[in-house]
């Protein structure tokens, strides 16, 4: 599958200095182990190759100029990886997603329960949850009603050993439900989901959900976070230790893609298999959204079909992947030795 991609190429209809200034690049599609086409859905994830030859100006250059189709094939085919370009510091990769003239959405703005910490205004660290902790698949912030359209990953320094990122196609999974689980995928799209956990009183780094309630909802007094979660339709209990257990208006748990794709559009799996620290019981932490419990045999079957049509992203140093935040779930691998992989997300 080493075909040419069919992308412009740089400045190739412009001036001819330009033209010399700019040396056309190379992208082209790129086979690599594992690629999925469940369903006969297009290549899950795309995989673009460019020469290194180039510099990040160039790409920079060939990205806007791409930005559009790049967008439209990331929708198309849940994600693309992008491999062999000239990127290698969070500075590097904050002017790759820039390139794509699309709006940020800031860390700060949102509702994640992670801890993050940023490296540049639009990038900042993964979820800094411990190397022997699995991030189970989920759309980002899906658990949320505020949540980016896109996500970029960036490579900076692969793990030692392990580290993939897991990335899963809701519109294949969702098809699968239909037919295999027709009542359960019916109670997703009638009833939608209700999602419930406990915030700390101050960040917790050891958790992939410690946030602290003041950072989740900007606020400096529980009065100012009661305001916040009033507007957004939340319904909260506060602790006798300062944590604050908060429960989701009712939120949708598919997506219509408008294009006859629907899309298993939550954080089902991972807030049923992973929302586990200190604090919380994961099987206290989802209901659907009558309040109705969730099956525990049909959940185990969604998450076992749900494994098996996922891709481990194999990151190489440098690598940027483009995942489609409502086509494409992900999650994280556990590993060992020092990974760094950054994050920069994009609004709707
Ligand atoms: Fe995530």
């Amino acid at each position: 599958m080493d075909s040419h991609s069919g992308f412009a190429q740089v400045d190739s209809h412009k001036s001819a200095l330009k033209q010399q200034q700019v040396p056309a690049m190379q992208v082209s599609e790129l086979n690599v182990d594992g690629l999925r086409t469940d369903d006969g859905s297009a290549t899950f994830p795309l995989v673009l190759n460019s020469n290194q030859t180039v510099s990040l100006h160039e790409t920079a250059a060939w990205l806007t100029e791409n930005s559009e189709s790049l967008n439209r094939k990331a929708f198309e085919h849940g994600a693309i990886l992008f491999r062999g370009f000239p990127l290698v510091t969070a500075q590097d990769f904050d002017a790759f997603v820039a390139a794509f003239n699309l709006p940020n959405f800031t860390y700060e703005d949102s509702l994640s329960n992670a801890v993050r910490t940023n490296r540049t205004p639009r990038v900042f660290t993964a979820n800094e949850a411990p190397a022997d902790v699995s991030i189970f698949l989920h759309h980002e912030m899906a658990q949320t009603p505020i949540y980016p359209s896109k996500l970029f990953f960036f490579c900076e320094q692969t793990a030692e050993q392990g580290g993939a990122t897991p990335i899963c196609r809701s519109d294949v999974l969702f098809g699968r439900l239909t037919k295999e689980l027709p009542n359960f995928a019916t109670d997703c799209v009638k009833k939608g989901l209700l999602y419930s956990h406990i915030m700390p009183a101050a960040d917790d780094a050891a958790s992939g959900m410690g946030r602290s309630w003041q950072s989740t909802w900007k606020a400096t007094t529980p009065e100012q976070a009661e305001a916040r979660m009033t507007s957004l339709g939340y319904t909260w209990q506060w602790q006798n230790n300062g944590c604050l257990k908060v429960t989701t208006p009712r939120l949708q748990a598919v997506r219509d893609l408008g294009d006859g794709r629907t899309s298993f559009f939550n954080q089902l799996i991972a807030a049923f298999r992973g929302w586990k620290d200190t604090r919380n019981d994961p099987s206290k932490s989802i209901t659907f959204g009558d309040g109705t419990a969730l099956d525990k045999a049909t959940m185990q079957r969604v998450i076992d079909m749900a494994e098996e049509i996922t891709f481990n992203i194999p990151w190489q140093t440098g690598d940027v992947a483009l995942v489609d935040n409502y086509v494409a779930m992900h999650g994280r691998r556990t590993f060992q030795g020092t990974r760094k992989v950054l994050a920069s997300l994009v609004a709707s």
